[in-house]
């Protein structure tokens, strides 16, 4: 591991990753034939892996959130996204205020610059030993397997992270749009915070002030192009998240995220302009457990593209992180060291997407 007052950026990796092709390049000639590369094992292919359709997300309504503490509806409300929070990790969040044009717009600027050419995208190609901008992430050796899509990845905050040069400037909106759009995920990110904290019975800005004055959000940018044979490839490997949390916007119509439960695979059924908010491994870590970092995948389908935008949130680069005092007694023994926030994320970045084996390993290392 980097010592980390050597770490400028936890976004650095210590190799430039594996270079590969276009997914959306590679589509637009429709191959019968996928590349072997793409091909899963047995056990992880989409036609192989159970699949549980009877199951949903919960769904919280963020107005009724709102409401008074004393609110019989909120409440309510709120035993809903505690519950969601320990057995699910998962849940969608509907009426949380970003205005519905600002939502459109975001979805218009990304599908926009996936649009744009080859040559023209990869201007934003990560640079040597980065894991910002065009391209795709975590391939960290020749022979893994790879994704069957695209993305663009981006540092948002705190500033001293932002390479505005893999900032897109097609169209030209772009740039502003996702401003705009991350201060608003910021502020509900910050609210879902606070709630976690009051259901915990910690102070309910325990997780602010965790989080510092200069927390950090990081977007990823999906772009999954149809693919002939669905049934053999993986849109996105299986992973957890390595932020504290992330709200995502799935695509409007069309399925593809899935999470695991119970050794199944859940499809998070897409509602218009909700946000899918999934705990990662620093919330897991800083609730000493309680609150669980899910395992989660993107599948593909035959005939349409599916856009998805993660906005992940974390806390500062050097705050620590470790479970809540307040959650750890005799009969609920810390489970987890603290470490630096982007200690972590470095190890996230310069490892390959790997079920909840991040955490675990990471977890090794630093005992
Ligand atoms: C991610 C992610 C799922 C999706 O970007 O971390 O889990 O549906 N994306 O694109
Ligand atoms: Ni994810």
């Amino acid at each position: 591991m980097a010592s980390s007052d050597s770490l400028s950026s936890p976004f650095q990796t210590a190799f430039d990753f594996v270079s590969v092709e276009s997914v959306q390049e590679l589509a637009l000639n429709k191959p019968n034939d996928i590349p072997k590369r793409y091909i899963r094992s047995e056990e992880e292919r989409p036609s192989s892996t159970p699949l549980s359709s009877l199951l949903t997300v919960p769904v919280i309504d963020v107005e009724k959130l709102l409401l008074p503490s004393d609110n019989h509806e909120r409440r309510k409300e709120m035993g809903i996204l505690s519950k969601a929070c320990i057995e699910w990790g998962f849940f969608q969040i509907v009426n949380h205020g970003i205005p519905h044009s600002l939502v459109d717009h975001m979805r218009g600027v990304t599908n926009e610059f996936f649009s744009l050419s080859l040559e023209e995208k990869k201007k934003y190609a990560p640079q040597a030993g980065d894991s910002q901008g065009y391209g795709n992430m975590f391939v960290v050796d020749e022979d893994q397997k790879l994704d069957w899509g695209d993305s663009i990845a981006l540092a948002l905050m705190p500033k001293k992270l932002v390479k505005l040069s893999l900032w897109p400037t097609t169209p030209s909106d772009y740039r502003n749009t996702l401003q705009s759009y991350t201060t608003e995920v910021e502020r509900v990110a910050q609210m879902i915070l606070s709630l976690f904290a009051e259901n915990l019975q910690l102070k309910n800005d325990y997780f602010k002030e965790k989080f510092g004055e200069d927390p950090m959000v990081a977007v990823r940018m999906n772009l999954y192009p149809p693919c002939p044979r669905p049934d053999l490839v993986l849109g996105l490997s299986p992973h957890s998240d390595g932020a504290a949390i992330t709200l995502l916007l799935q695509d409007e119509h069309i399925e593809g995220l899935q999470v695991r439960k119970n050794n199944k695979w859940v499809p998070i059924q897409p509602i218009p302009y909700a946000l899918v908010v999934n705990i990662g491994d620093l919330i897991e870590v800083m609730t000493n457990g309680i609150y669980k970092s899910i395992e989660h995948r993107a599948v593909t389908n035959k005939e349409r593209t599916r856009l998805s935008i993660a906005m992940f949130y974390f806390p500062g680069l050097d705050d620590e992180v470790a479970p809540a005092s307040n959650l750890v007694d005799e009969e609920h023994p810390s489970l987890y060291g603290k470490f630096k926030q982007k200690e972590y994320m470095h190890y996230y970045t310069n490892t390959k997407l790997n079920g909840k084996k991040s955490l675990a390993n990471f977890s090794k290392i630093c005992e």
